[in-house]
């Protein structure tokens, strides 16, 4: 079956498969949006060098390092802090799609679950301290779980370009995770459709600017 969830074991047995690991960190907060609209969950995913919304991690050398040990060391670089993540955060494997990469990547999905404070001190060394800050990582950024008066929120974030599988990733874990309705996320997601296509247009300006630019140039 194309893009089956493979276990951690089925995964680490594929000889000649190079492996990335990405984790998901979150944590509930008490704290409301204008003081009226209640955040409820903090989730951190970050702008990546190639303009994509991911997960932080990467590139594990599965011959030399345990996954965990691979991941906590992508998590010290590209956030500047030493996190423990064990095999029971390992939430999901599977093949990559969509990359012509040889040998063929698994890319194994964490999942773990913080104190509001552990969080902050995450956002604060990612942005100081980071060795790749500026660089591989241009910033992290929280995933808004609310939908605003005009419909935007969780369903304009979706509707941003994502590495991989990583949209699929973040809506997997609200759904497994109850931190958002099931019909809350749906309507989030048929508005960023919408969104979606409205961008395209406001693309099409974007690129007639630019066209009228060269002409005169
Ligand atoms: N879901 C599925 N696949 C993903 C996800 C995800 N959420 N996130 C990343 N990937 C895939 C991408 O194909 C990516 O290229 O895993 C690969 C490795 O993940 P990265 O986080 O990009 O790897 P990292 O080790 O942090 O560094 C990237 O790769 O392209 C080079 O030179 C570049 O130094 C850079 C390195
Ligand atoms: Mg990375």
């Amino acid at each position: 079956m194309a893009n089956a969830q493979l276990s951690r074991a089925e995964a680490l047995a594929c000889s000649g498969c190079r492996h990335a690991c990405h984790v998901m960190l979150y944590s509930d907060t008490k704290s409301q949006l204008f003081g009226r609209t209640p955040i409820k969950h903090i989730i951190l995913m970050q702008m990546r060098f190639d303009g994509l919304l991911g997960f932080p991690g990467g590139f594990v050398n599965q011959s030399q390092e345990r996954l965990e040990a691979g991941l906590c060391r992508e998590l010290q670089e590209e956030l500047g802090v030493t996190l423990s993540i064990s095999e029971d955060d390992h939430a999901d494997a599977r093949y990559a799609t969509g990359t012509n990469s040889s040998p063929r990547l698994i890319t194994h999905f964490y999942v773990k679950k913080l104190k509001e404070e552990q969080i902050k001190e995450v956002e604060q060394a990612s942005a100081s301290t980071a060795k790749d800050h500026g660089q591989e990582v241009l910033g992290m950024v929280r995933v808004p779980l609310y939908t605003t008066k005009g419909g935007g929120g969780l369903s304009s974030f979706l509707s941003h370009a994502f590495i991989g599988s990583a949209r699929t990733q973040l809506v997997d874990s609200l759904l497994r995770l109850h931190l958002l309705a099931p019909e809350d996320l749906h309507k989030a997601l048929k508005h960023s459709l919408k969104t979606h296509a409205l961008g395209a247009v406001d693309l099409q300006a974007a690129l007639a600017l630019t066209e009228a630019k060269r002409d005169h140039s």
